[in-house]
């Protein structure tokens, strides 16, 4: 059990004995994980905060104007009913558009329409209650989002395996993959593919993506039932010659019977809109009755749970993709603002005046980048950062630090590694 977990366990047993009892095997499991977002809380009043997954300016969240102005221009009919719990079917129609429109190489007869879901997490939530069991293999990456845990090993008593993205210089490789994945011999695994990826803004090129579909290819062929589930949160967000379409196009075009992928997306970071909570799920097949099972399945699946999403939200999405063309151009303004920052940031972090302090993860895409950083506790670094330069960053283990370009103005961004570097250094003393 987590040793917060145990800790909660042992605070209730002391104030409240009685419900300490009623607890069930999983509310005994449960705890809240001292990860992000209490890291965040504590770099709150920070002047530079780039601990956070969301994009902001100094003094206000990055959004697009069109989808701000949208609840003045609903009717009541699309705020107060409620939203059937598969998502208003205009919404599934227009994600999906939108969907082959970004995936060229996707043809609508090979997937399902997207399901409408409360954002991402909740479409990993689903994910796990249709496909997991009980000591289940997840297969991910070592640099992985942290909620992972919570959701699948928490949650479902799945077993977590992960394997390096990154070689010892920081590089992207696939090599750790593509082994694993040659010597895996169970009969069932689930992949979680999260690219751009959370916590080190990396997507792979269409070679790299050639050999991972390739290597998932030949285990799939030989017996393995594979559940790849492609984490779309940060797609879209590309600043390199990437692969822009998304992993589960080129997954659902090997047509596998004991290959299923499935696509988590949404207005989260795609519409720069993380509160509104509008994902969507969608499923890698092709056969019409397999189509209406599945649907049919996580129906059930959000009824029994939260019933229905919100009415607003989805009402707010459909309302800008019906607006697409001024919208667009909208989110190209932000992601434009989010590429200038990756380009000083990139520009920053490889000076080599800084190399006795920290090596950079590669990096290309999304919210974040990540530092090996040398000679130094993460954590101690951290909160020395907040204590003497106000600048919150994420420490994500025993080496290495994440910093949200995201969240800091362009100009800003030379002083924020200036002022970590300086900070390494005070503590390498
Ligand atoms: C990789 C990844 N997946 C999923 C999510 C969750 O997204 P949502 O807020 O839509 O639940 C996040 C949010 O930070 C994320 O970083």
């Amino acid at each position: 059990m987590n040793p917060l977990a145990l800790d909660l366990n042992e605070q209730l047993s002391k104030s409240n004995p009685e419900i300490a009892d009623m607890l069930s095997d999983l509310g005994k499991l449960m705890y809240y994980p001292k990860g992000i977002l209490s890291q965040s809380a504590e770099a709150k009043s920070t002047k530079y905060n780039a601990t956070i997954g969301m994009a902001t300016y100094k003094n206000s969240k990055m959004y697009a104007d069109t989808l701000n102005g949208v609840f003045s221009n609903l009717d009541p009919d699309e705020i107060f009913p409620y939203a059937p719990p598969q998502g208003i079917e205009p919404l599934r129609d227009l994600w999906q558009q939108k969907m082959l429109k970004e995936n060229p190489d996707l043809n609508v007869a090979d997937m399902t329409r997207p399901i409408v879901t409360n954002a991402l997490t909740h479409g990993l939530s689903i994910v796990a209650d249709m496909f997991i069991d009980s000591g289940d293999t997840i297969l991910l990456p070592t640099h992985n989002w942290g909620n992972y845990k919570l959701v699948y090993s928490t949650r479902h008593s799945a077993d977590i395996e992960t394997y390096d993205i990154f070689d010892d210089a920081g590089h992207f490789t696939t090599e750790n993959l593509v082994a694993t994945l040659e010597n895996y011999t169970k009969d069932k695994v689930v992949l979680i593919l999260n690219y751009p990826n959370n916590p080190t803004g990396y997507t792979p090129t269409t070679d790299e993506v050639k050999t991972i579909v390739s290597a998932i290819k030949s285990l799939a062929e030989r017996g393995t039932n594979v559940i790849a589930l492609i984490d779309d949160a940060y797609y879209g967000l590309f600043y390199e010659d990437v692969y822009t379409q998304s992993l589960f196009t080129a997954l659902t075009n090997l047509h596998l019977d004991n290959l299923l992928p499935i696509r988590l997306d949404g207005a989260t970071k795609e519409f720069f809109a993380w509160g509104l909570r509008v994902g969507f799920i969608s499923f890698g097949v092709s056969n019409e009755t397999t189509k209406q099972v599945l649907e049919a399945k996580v129906k059930g699946l959000i009824r029994s749970n939260i019933s229905s999403g919100p009415m607003p939200s989805q009402s707010a999405v459909k309302y800008v993709l019906e607006h697409a063309d001024t919208f667009e151009k909208e989110i190209q303004k932000n992601i434009d603002t989010l590429q200038a920052r990756y380009e000083v940031t990139k520009a920053v972090v490889y000076d080599t005046r800084y190399a006795p302090y920290w090596k950079a993860y590669d990096f290309n895409s999304g919210y974040f980048m990540a530092l090996k950083v040398h000679g130094v506790d993460p954590e101690q670094l951290r909160l020395h950062l907040i204590n003497e330069y106000s600048i919150g960053i994420i420490a994500l283990n025993d080496t290495d630090i994440r910093i949200a370009f995201s969240c800091v103005e362009k100009d800003d961004i030379p002083h924020v590694f200036d002022s970590i570097a300086k900070a390494i250094a005070d503590l390498q003393k």
